[in-house]
């Protein structure tokens, strides 16, 4: 019997129709698709750990403002800066030095447990202290005539980072502590009617901005300009604000905020936010700060 007349032209039809059972008898072609799901695979634990390292990452961003900060307690008590301005320090910015305020009238607060507070007051503690050193650090490297020095300029490119760390932190802690309940008397709740259309809509666009990934700031803003309010995300401490604008309610995104009570639900810490914001300190900034340009515009 000839094989060869009848085996060819089923070898044909078997190739032109994608016959399962010589596709998956190639080797070679199951290897091609473990290939095609391998990277997929690479690519989603890429992205785990991409994530995870961006966790650790902050993390380790918190872990190395404490050491800085005990580093800069030690070096402050090496070289004991003077309180308040100085005469004897020359430069742009000597004899400015800080104390760490007092927030402790915040323990207590509903859904801010004591762990997480003292946490966030040590990180704030950290980042004041670290403002002092490097202020009198920068003195020092003038007064020794190195104002061009390498160390010059790496401290005076970290001052504004550390110093937006601290201030923002007060004002943080400053727009806690309240009722959560805004009166609708109050010229904030016209402001931001009269710009968002509704407080709802205004809290709604405030807290999707809240929501974006990584460490920084949900902040309500007043532009410069003509006086407009506008959130505005921060990334970390420095990248996103407002040049003249004035902060009016600020709200903490980085992870040490929320993590050890709320874990990564966020929105619960929003939520908890929301309850205790003190609207008497949010609108007060926003009287201060109309006045303040009311008195420019008359002068
Ligand atoms: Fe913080």
């Amino acid at each position: 019997m000839n094989f060869h007349k009848y085996l060819l032209p089923i070898l044909i039809l078997a190739g032109f129709s994608g016959c399962s059972f010589f596709e998956n008898a190639d080797p070679s072609k199951e290897k091609a698709e473990e290939r095609q799901e391998q990277p997929i695979q690479e690519d989603a634990a890429k992205f785990e750990e991409s994530a995870e390292g961006s966790v650790k990452s902050e993390e380790r961003q918190d872990q190395s403002i404490q050491e800085d900060a005990t580093k800069s307690e030690e070096s402050s008590m090496e070289s004991k800066p003077p309180n308040g301005n100085s005469k004897e320090s020359p430069g742009k910015i000597s004899g400015s030095y800080y104390q760490s305020r007092d927030y402790s009238n915040l323990y207590g607060m509903e859904g801010f447990d004591r762990e997480l507070l003292d946490m966030h007051f040590t990180l704030y503690h950290g980042y004041v202290k670290t403002i002092n050193s490097l202020m009198s650090r920068l003195s020092e490297l003038e007064k020794e005539g190195r104002g061009r020095s390498l160390d010059f300029d790496a401290i005076s490119r970290r001052l504004g980072w550390e110093y937006d760390g601290m201030v923002l932190h007060e004002y943080y802690f400053e727009n806690l502590g309240g009722s959560g309940k805004l009166d609708d008397e109050f010229l904030i709740y016209h402001e931001i009617v009269k710009e968002f259309g509704s407080f709802q809509k205004w809290k709604e666009d405030f807290v999707n901005t809240a929501m974006l990934r990584g460490p920084g700031w949900s902040i309500l803003y007043r532009g410069p300009r003509d006086g407009q309010l506008i959130n505005v995300w921060i990334t970390e401490h420095d990248t996103g604000h407002l040049a003249g604008g004035q902060p009016l309610l600020v709200l903490d995104m980085w992870e040490h905020s929320y993590l050890t009570q709320y874990k990564l639900n966020k929105g619960e810490y929003i939520d908890a936010f929301f309850r205790n914001i003190n609207w008497n300190s949010v609108n007060q900034r926003l009287i201060d700060v109309s006045q303040q340009e009311k008195t420019a515009e008359d002068e």
